[in-house]
């Protein structure tokens, strides 16, 4: 029996958290819950953003599935998603973008990608971040290592060995950020000499951003820093009909926390009209990482027939259903 840690997260989280669990009910997979808390919701229920016993609960289960939680914008508390990534040096955050029937995206079809984001480093690791005492200057310490890029490239293409996929896209902006991006491609190159079975190639962030607007089928996989891979992952889900269709997972040697790509959503929190395809689509990455990949299946399967038969979608699909009653419509398919 596999124990998964459970946080039902901010703002939308419970609901499509709510929703995810009863698609896995009819699923079967044969797991059990541990319920924690973190972020927002832990604040008002423990005092704390990020208990001790979140953590146990994480290192003991190994695998959590985890809702959105809010971070301020601005000044107050860091990213406690950006936290449990440190913590528990979840280095590869892997976000597949997939082109699916009837959501008024651009690209209906065609669209078959992975974005694997280096997830520990970069400008993300919260160091020297100052402004100065007239408010006029701001900095940060931006951080990549060799052994940083290096895992995190191999993860890549050890990735498109595993899924039969061709090749590998380095996005990078070596030409202006000459240390950081600069190591990072050095590193990739190193590593892409030993996969010749995989294609490699290398492209600015910039370029690499119109080229994914005009001719996503181009790509196969993406590897890339921390904040490129970020923006780059939100990209790809704009692609291929929005937030609400992107999961992500978070890797490490250890643990694994799955999720959806987007925030708590606070403009629609409450509603009932999240879409909870993006946690679902996660929850097909979880049991891929379980060795349940039927399962998986049967799930990714079940959403796209629901697509397919425009049934119950929620509002950002351009459907006038709620998170629950899709929920359901997808069960129903599995
Ligand atoms: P967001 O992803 O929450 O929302 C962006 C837009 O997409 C909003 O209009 C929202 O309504 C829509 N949207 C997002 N998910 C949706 C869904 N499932 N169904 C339908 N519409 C959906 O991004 P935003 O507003 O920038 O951030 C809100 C909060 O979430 C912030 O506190 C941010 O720090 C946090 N956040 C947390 C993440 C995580 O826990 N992994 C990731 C991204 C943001
Ligand atoms: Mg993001």
């Amino acid at each position: 029996m596999t124990t998964i840690t459970i946080i039902p997260g901010d703002g939308i989280g419970p609901e499509i958290m709510d929703a995810a669990l009863h698609v896995l009910d009819v699923l079967k997979p044969g797991f059990e819950y541990e319920f924690a808390d973190a972020g927002v919701a832990a604040l008002e229920k423990h005092g704390e953003l990020l208990p001790a016993a979140t953590l146990d609960s994480i290192r003991r289960n190994q695998v959590a599935l985890k809702s959105p939680l809010t971070t301020p914008v601005g000044g107050g508390f860091s990213s406690i998603n950006v936290a449990l990534r440190k913590h528990f040096d979840l280095y590869a955050n892997v976000r597949p973008a997939k082109s699916f029937p009837n959501t008024r995206s651009r690209f209906p079809t065609g669209v078959d990608l992975i974005t694997v984001r280096e997830n520990t480093e970069g400008m993300y690791i919260g160091e020297g971040q100052e402004v100065s005492t007239d408010g006029e200057t701001a900095v940060l310490t931006s951080r990549v290592t060799h052994q940083g890029a290096e895992r995190i490239v191999r993860y890549a293409f050890e990735l498109a060995r595993k899924t039969g996929r061709k090749k590998v896209t380095v996005v990078h902006k070596a030409n202006i950020l000459k240390s950081t991006s600069g190591l990072f491609l050095k590193t990739a190159r190193e590593v892409a000499a030993r996969y010749a079975d995989i294609e490699c190639n290398e492209l600015i962030v910039d370029n690499t951003c119109m080229q994914l607007v005009m001719r996503p089928e181009q790509f196969d996989i993406i590897v890339t820093t921390n904040l490129f891979g970020d923006i780059i992952s939100d990209l790809c889900a704009g692609l291929v009909g929005g937030l609400g269709l992107a999961p992500g997972a978070n890797i490490g040697d250890d643990v694994a926390i799955f999720e959806a790509v987007h925030g708590s959503a606070p403009d629609i929190a409450g509603k009932g009209i999240a879409n909870p395809c993006a946690l679902l689509l996660g929850v097909g990455q979880m049991l891929d990482h379980v060795g349940k990949p039927e399962l998986a299946n049967r799930l990714r399967d079940a959403i796209v027939a629901t697509l397919e038969a425009r049934d119950s979608l929620t509002p950002d699909l351009g459907g006038n259903g709620n998170t629950m009653g899709f929920a359901k419509a997808i069960a129903a398919r599995v």
